[in-house]
């Protein structure tokens, strides 16, 4: 299939974009670098299969989007593009509601012109907030607690309205849980700007010394060891499950919503062992308040998954913490250097 990734140089469209161009797919990737960089680019064409197109676009430029699409004939779209910062969106609502509806619509306009009508879409678990209670299923009821998680909501609305109005629209909604860990080869990951805001990318630069401890945020939850409790999935499993949904899309109209997480629920001690013993580094934390929205626990049922797409993750926290740390430790070296 010829297959446009929008931000396609990001954390898990990069992931993705390596399992297509494995699997036989033609790739056309389309990112602003908002969030990324070029190199990732490097990275991909040296670990995929076939050659990757790459252009330079900001999905909040229709006209250049409008170009993407006269220039090739794409079978279906994997849309990453957006913001993900959940504290950001809540500062900064307008930001997050401009940026990630407006690309939206702006894609999804090209499309109908362009008539493909094949879309994986990146939705997340956050659409669940803290009414549901775990393992999650796809019926669940839905509880927005922050304007990112609405963004993911309205979207997923606007693609059910869609594939109401037009049958020709095959649309799958994937609801991720919690992505970490990184391609084997250790050259790609994720690396965010900044402070890291969620727990995997902290403790990597806690383990390199980048950052004195982890702050483990509240210990008296109700779980197991009183910390909070998350469904880790590998990103290459999260990768995988995109390349399943798009062969779905081929025989599936209508819009389908999928939970991509491996069942599981492990806490931040958990987590923080696991690594220990994996990697035999020291992981210094300390226990502080709660973060203001956390929920305790969360973790998917992704039967759904597994009966539909024929999916289901496969790798274990010990393969996402080594991956990780991998990861981590060579990312100051240059590509090059990465590859002797
Ligand atoms: P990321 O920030 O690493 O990747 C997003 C990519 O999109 C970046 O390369 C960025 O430069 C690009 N981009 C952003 N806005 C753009 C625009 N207007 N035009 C063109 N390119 C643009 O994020 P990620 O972790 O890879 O997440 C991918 C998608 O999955 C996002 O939509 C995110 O909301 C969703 N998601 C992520 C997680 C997670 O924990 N990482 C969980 C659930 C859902
Ligand atoms: C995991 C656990 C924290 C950092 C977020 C988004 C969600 C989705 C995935 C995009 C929690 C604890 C964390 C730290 C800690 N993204 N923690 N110290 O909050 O489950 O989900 O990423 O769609 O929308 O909200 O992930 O990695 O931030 O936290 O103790 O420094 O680790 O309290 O229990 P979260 P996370």
């Amino acid at each position: 299939m010829k297959v446009l990734i929008t931000g396609g140089l990001g954390y898990i469209g990069s992931h993705t974009a390596v399992e297509l161009s494995s699997k036989g797919h033609e790739c056309f990737i389309v990112d602003n670098l908002i969030n990324s960089n070029r190199d990732v680019f490097n990275r991909i064409e040296m670990l995929g299969k076939h050659p990757i197109s790459l252009m330079m676009v900001d999905l909040l430029d229709q006209k250049a989007l409008a170009d993407v699409f006269r220039r090739f004939k794409f079978d279906a779209v994997i849309h990453f593009a957006g913001l993900k910062a959940v504290g950001e969106s809540v500062k900064n609502p307008l930001l997050y509601y401009e940026h990630n509806l407006m690309s939206t619509l702006n894609l999804l306009k090209e499309m109908k012109k362009a008539n493909v009508k094949k879309l994986v879409f990146s939705s997340s678990a956050t659409v669940y907030g803290d009414l549901s209670t775990p393992p999650i299923t796809e019926d669940a009821p839905t509880s927005i607690i922050n304007p990112y998680g609405q963004t993911k909501l309205m979207v997923e609305e606007i693609l059910t309205d869609l594939a109401q109005s037009d049958p020709e629209w095959s649309t799958a909604l994937l609801r991720y849980f919690n992505p970490i860990g990184a391609h084997p080869s250790g050259l790609l990951g994720e690396n965010p700007n900044g402070i890291p805001n969620n727990l995997m990318p902290y403790l990597t630069q806690v383990a390199k010394g980048k950052r004195e401890y982890l702050s483990i945020f509240g210990n008296d939850y109700p779980t197991h060891d009183g910390t909070g409790v998350r469904d880790y999935i590998h990103v290459m499993d999260l990768a995988e499950g995109h390349v399943k949904a798009l062969i779905y899309l081929e025989n599936n109209t209508g819009a389908h919503t999928f939970n991509l997480g491996s069942g599981r629920g492990y806490s931040v001690l958990d987590l923080i062992k696991t690594f220990e013993e994996v990697n035999n580094v020291h992981i210094p934390y300390r226990i502080v308040d709660k973060r203001p929205g956390d929920i305790a626990v969360s973790y998917a049922d992704s039967s759904k998954a597994e009966r539909e797409l024929g999916w289901r993750a496969t790798r274990g926290l010990g393969e996402m913490c080594e991956d990780a740390w991998r990861w981590e430790k060579g990312l100051e070296k240059s590509v090059d250097k990465t590859m002797e």
